[in-house]
C-alpha cells in the first residue's frame, strides 16, 4: 500500500472514533476544565518538560492534537501562536469546542502531517507529539523531516510518547497478556480493525486501521538524520497509553512505558 493509503485508512478511523470519544465523560471533564482560567490536562511529566523547555511566548505546534487538549493546556502556560495539525475533521472540530470554551486563539489545521504546505515551515519555536503519533506514521524518517522543517534553527522537537517495546504486547490477550506476542523489530503495518474508543470500550462498525512499529533506535536515528541534534531522551516505568496498559506498570521485572525525547534543530550557522 501506498503511504496516501495508510493515511486515508487511518482518518477514517479516526474520524468514526471521534463520536464516541466525545459522549465519553472524559471530554465532558475536558470541557468543564477548558472553562476554567490556566487548566492544563498534562500530567507531571509533560508539564515539568514543558516548563524545563519554556514555552512562555514562544510559538507552538502540535501534531496530531486530536482534540488539541495537550495544545491547549502549553497554550494556557503562556504560549504565543499555538496550531495544531491532526488529519481527523472530527477530532479538530471538538478541538475548537474546547478552544471557545476556554476562550484560547488556537489554529487547528486539517492536513495529513506528511502533506503540511510549506507556509508553515520554520515557523515554530517548539514542536511536539505526544501519546501515540510515532505509531501511526508509516515513515518515521519523512516524518522527522516534516519536524525539521516546522521549527527555526535553534527550535526544539518534544516527544512523550508510548515506548515501542509496549508494540510487543497484547493485553486482551487471553491468558497472559504479559508475554509478547510480536517482534520489537516488526516492520510490516499491524492491520487491525478494532475501534479506537480507548475511554469507553465501544463496539462499533470500526474502520481498518494501520499501526507501525518503531523501535526506539529508529526514532533517533531518524531525529539525526533529520538535521537535529538529540538533547534529552528518558524512558520511564509509567503507562501513558490506553488505560488497559497499565496492566504493565508495577512489575518486579519492569519493562519501559513511555519515553520522552528533546531535539534541538542546528543553527545553520553554528552545524553540529
Ligand atoms: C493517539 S492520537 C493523539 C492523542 C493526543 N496526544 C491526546 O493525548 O489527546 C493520534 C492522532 O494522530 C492523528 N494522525 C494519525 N495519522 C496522521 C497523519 N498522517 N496526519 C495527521 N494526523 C494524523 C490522528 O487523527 C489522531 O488524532
Amino acid at each position: 500500500m501506498h503511504r496516501d493509503d495508510y493515511v486515508a485508512a487511518n482518518r477514517a478511523a479516526w474520524d468514526a472514533a471521534a463520536p464516541h470519544h466525545k459522549a465519553h465523560d472524559q471530554f465532558t471533564k475536558l470541557a468543564r476544565g477548558f472553562a476554567q482560567p490556566g487548566f492544563s490536562c498534562l500530567d507531571r511529566t509533560a508539564s515539568e518538560r514543558f516548563a524545563a523547555l519554556g514555552v512562555s511566548g514562544r510559538d507552538v505546534a502540535q501534531l496530531g492534537c486530536n482534540n488539541a487538549r495537550e495544545l491547549l493546556s502549553v497554550k494556557n502556560m503562556g504560549a504565543a501562536h499555538t496550531a495544531g495539525f491532526d488529519i481527523s475533521s472530527e477530532f479538530l472540530a471538538q478541538g475548537r469546542e474546547l478552544a471557545a470554551l476556554a476562550g484560547l486563539d488556537c489554529d487547528l489545521i486539517e492536513t495529513d502531517l506528511y502533506k503540511i504546505p510549506a507556509r508553515y515551515d520554520a515557523a515554530y519555536d517548539l514542536v511536539f507529539t505526544t501519546i501515540g503519533v510515532h505509531g501511526w506514521m508509516p515513515d518515521i524518517g519523512a516524518f522527522f523531516a516534516v519536524v525539521a522543517r516546522l521549527l527555526r534553527p535553534g527550535g526544539r522537537y518534544f516527544a512523550y510518547e508510548q515506548h515501542p517495546i509496549v508494540g510487543m504486547f497484547d493485553e486482551a490477550r487471553p491468558g497472559d497478556p504479559h508475554r509478547p506476542v510480536s517482534s520489537y523489530f516488526a516492520h510490516e503495518a499491524d492491520e487491525a480493525a478494532e475501534g479506537l474508543d480507548y475511554f469507553g470500550n465501544a463496539e462499533y462498525p470500526a474502520p481498518v486501521k494501520y499501526w507501525f512499529q518503531h523501535t526506539l533506535s529508529d526514532i533517533v536515528t531518524a531525529a539525526l538524520a533529520s538535521g537535529l541534534a538529540l538533547e534529552h531522551l528518558c524512558e520511564y516505568p509509567h503507562n501513558i497509553s490506553t488505560e488497559a496498559h497499565d496492566i504493565y506498570e508495577n512489575q518486579a521485572a519492569q519493562f519501559p512505558l513511555s519515553f520522552t525525547l528533546v531535539a534541538r534543530k542546528l543553527d545553520e550557522d553554528t552545524g553540529p
